[in-house]
């Protein structure tokens, strides 16, 4: 068992960390560690001055020290002293808020613990073990049950919380967070991922400051603006050394992230739904249930990190057919055609790409009701037989003849006012009575708390894929939400929305996605807005970016890569200029970025020369090839493209036997230096062999000299280097 508790300590221990809390001697659950193992009861850590203005629980009397203000605590609440950013805030009955949390019961289980209705980490009864330990208010019957699930092998510990309301009246919850964190020593910097459209998860490091600073979302969606995952490192932390903290949230909606320094330069991170845009009616005998944190950390600095959350994301959260299975390589006509197709030109895209070896052809938007730009026909997900003459059966027949499996895009959470399906129910479509409500890219939003449209959606899509032979979907999702209001929810219910919104959104993929085993889902919103944990439960991949321009796909990839892996990451080689940027890079420069992901073509290949055709076969089959090196090898972060003049990156087969290095030089110059660049991950003592070349390297030298870079002429220049092991 990878728990057990010894004179009311809690030992959570997985292979490299420890996490450690003890309930005191007045039932208070307090925060004890969580870093490296110690083999140590921390609690001598503690101190306990005599803070002004630190109040004292009723039961301590007269002694000063002993002060929620002041301790490290597990679940951190408001109303009772605690004046740091609280974990969970609740109204009861009579209008008071506070909450005195006190330590009932635990118990351990084998198996890790599932959430219902909500994507939680998986795992076999062998390989995780679940830790409940119940809390109780002193004056209530409102109960907390904080949940931890220890997955010991891969480092990582999972929680989530319960709020169970025993009494009989209603309560309202204003806060539930999933995470609270505390630490009383350390100089902390976090990492968080900002962003825009078509420029997510930008790295950004920033020394943690006294009082709050956060990161979140209140779009109702985790968002291009701001990732719901951060790391909190030690100053001067690195991607091979120190100590530092990774937390994910499992969870597509609006999302908060607190970090608190606070007047003893003590350290309360929370995370979870974004409070701005929730609040919860919880009626007498019934629970609610907070989305998980998937939480791990590291003394091998930020790689590492990395690497702990690719496998879990990569074995314990992505399910179905393709989680570990290689992907096909796909063309989309968005950047082809965008709304201007009709069968001949899908055709006439699919058989260049199938000549040239690729696997699937992807139709995206505009295949549907009546859809030539983005004002009109979401929501009528039926066949535009204008555009696609004889129908969808037809053309996938055609495609699957060429020897290419078939996908289709939607965008099922949309609604068009210019659509039959507003005019046959305007009142699904998310709006306030007596508002225009605002509209995003030309659209509405549907109400997806309402099971009717759940309903709706599923006979739709589900009649497009029992129709023909669909193999991929493209579930897309198009605006940030506002208006939130439901026909279906009295007054006080209002407040509950944008989570229900989050748990409809959850019900309809999992009936999808479990009834369509064999279909592969890919996740997208305008590119990569809601590139989260939660979406990586339904569909094991998702679109990164609309930008696809090589250069700056290396950033958002790179923030990327720090939670999410490789094969989650949806990644096209496009045309230049580039559509989004006018930038023009090199083919295979496009190539070796897109290949850090999915990989797959987002142009007409009809349009290039039969020089770039035959590098277009050339790379595929360097993908073929290369692609479980890259989805299953452990991925290597060598370069700060957010600082240095290149973005360089590498991936080591489990075995150690096999080296890609990618990647691209930014900018050329006269004179041009060479750039070392240290390798990481490798066997010291084993030999490797560049290929093309008799150049042998020990891993030795590889990782502590490193390589240069070969000497590039233009700018954006590939890097591309394979090393293999050189057997005796
Ligand atoms: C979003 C997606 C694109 C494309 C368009 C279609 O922006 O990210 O890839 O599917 O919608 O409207």
């Amino acid at each position: 068992m990878a728990v057990r508790v010894e004179n009311k300590v809690f030992y959570l221990e997985t292979k490299n960390s420890l996490y450690q809390m003890k309930a005191d001697e007045h039932g208070v659950l307090r925060h004890l560690w969580y870093g490296p193992k110690t083999e140590q009861d921390m609690d001598y850590l503690l101190d306990y001055p005599d803070v002004g203005f630190a109040g004292n629980i009723y039961e301590a009397d007269t002694c000063r020290t002993y002060s929620l203000n002041t301790l490290p605590l597990e679940y951190g609440t408001a109303g009772v002293g605690d004046y740091r950013v609280p974990a969970v805030a609740i109204v009861h009955e009579n209008g008071s808020n506070a909450l005195d949390l006190r330590c009932k019961a635990y118990r351990i289980t084998e198996g890790k613990y599932s959430i219902p209705g909500l994507p939680a980490v998986y795992a076999e009864e062998q390989e995780a073990d679940t830790l409940e330990i119940v809390l109780k208010d002193t004056a209530t019957e409102i109960y907390v049950i904080l949940q931890y699930g220890i997955l010991e092998e891969y480092d990582i510990i999972t929680r989530s919380v319960i709020i169970e309301n025993r009494g009989e009246q209603a309560v309202t919850l204003q806060r539930v967070h999933s995470l609270c964190l505390d630490f009383p020593y350390g100089d902390w910097e976090w990492i968080h991922f900002h962003g825009r459209h078509a420029m997510e998860r930008q790295f950004e490091r920033l020394e943690v400051f006294h009082g709050i600073q956060e990161s979140g979302s209140v779009r109702g969606m985790s968002s291009h603006q701001q990732n719901p995952a951060i790391l909190l490192c030690e100053k001067g932390c690195t991607e091979t050394s120190g100590f530092c903290i990774g937390a994910a949230l499992m969870y597509s909606g609006g999302f908060q992230a607190q970090i608190e320094k606070d007047q003893l330069n003590q350290t309360r991170v929370v995370m979870g739904i974004h409070p701005d845009t929730f609040s919860w009616k919880l009626e007498g005998k019934d629970c609610f249930y907070a989305p998980e944190v998937i939480l791990s950390c590291s003394n091998e600095g930020m790689g590492a990190l990395s690497r702990q959350f690719h496998r879990i994301i990569r074995e314990h959260v992505c399910r179905g057919k393709y989680k570990l299975e290689e992907r096909p390589v796909l063309i989309n006509n968005r950047e082809a055609a965008y709304f201007d197709f009709d069968d001949k030109k899908l055709l006439n895209i699919a058989k260049e790409a199938a000549r040239l070896g690729v696997d699937m052809m992807v139709m995206d938007d505009g295949w549907f009701g009546k859809r030539d730009d983005d004002c009109s026909g979401l929501g009528d997900w039926y066949v535009n037989e204008k555009k696609l003459k004889g129908g969808l059966v037809k053309l996938v027949e055609q495609v699957n003849d060429l020897g290419m499996k078939f996908g289709i895009w939607f965008e099922p959470e949309m609604i068009s006012e210019d659509s039959d399906l507003y005019r046959a129910h305007p009142d699904w479509a998310i709006q306030i009575p007596g508002r225009k409500p605002m509209r995003g890219r030309s659209r509405l939003l549907l109400d997806m708390t309402r099971k009717e449209v759940r309903d709706y959606l599923y006979q739709a899509i589900s009649a497009v894929l029992d129709s023909a032979n669909v193999e991929y979907v493209k579930w897309d999702m198009n605006r940030s939400i506002s208006d939130w209001y439901s026909a279906e929810l009295t007054p006080d219910r209002q407040g509950e929305m944008p989570h229900r919104y989050v748990l409809g959104l959850y019900e309809l993929l999992e009936r999808l996605t479990r009834d369509y085993p064999n279909v592969l889902f890919e996740g997208g919103s305008g590119g990569g807005g809601r590139f989260d944990a939660g979406m990586l439960y339904y569909c094991p991949q998702i679109w990164c970016s609309d930008n696809t321009d090589a250069y700056e796909r290396t950033r958002i990839q790179y923030g990327t890569s720090f939670f999410y892996p490789v094969s989650a990451v949806g990644s096209h080689v496009s045309a230049v200029p580039n559509h989004q940027t006018g930038r023009v890079t090199p083919f295979g420069t496009r190539a070796v970025t897109a290949m850090a992901g999915s990989f797959g073509y987002e142009l007409d290949l009809n349009t290039l020369s039969e020089e770039e055709k035959k590098e277009v076969t050339a790379q595929i089959k360097r993908f073929k090839k290369y692609g479980p090196l890259i989805h299953n090898g452990a991925y290597y972060r060598l370069s700060n493209p957010m600082e240095d003049k290149f973005a360089v990156w590498e991936f080591v087969s489990p075995d150690q036997s096999q080296v890609l290095v990618h990647g691209m030089i930014f900018w050329t110059e006269a004179n041009m230096l060479r750039y070392p660049v240290r390798l990481q991950g490798l066997a010291a003592g084993k030999r490797y062999r560049l290929e093309d070349t008799e150049q042998e390297y020990t891993g030795a030298a590889l990782m502590e000299a490193g390589i240069l870079l070969p000497r590039s002429r233009g700018d954006y220049a590939p890097v591309e280097l394979v090393f293999t092991e050189v057997s005796n």
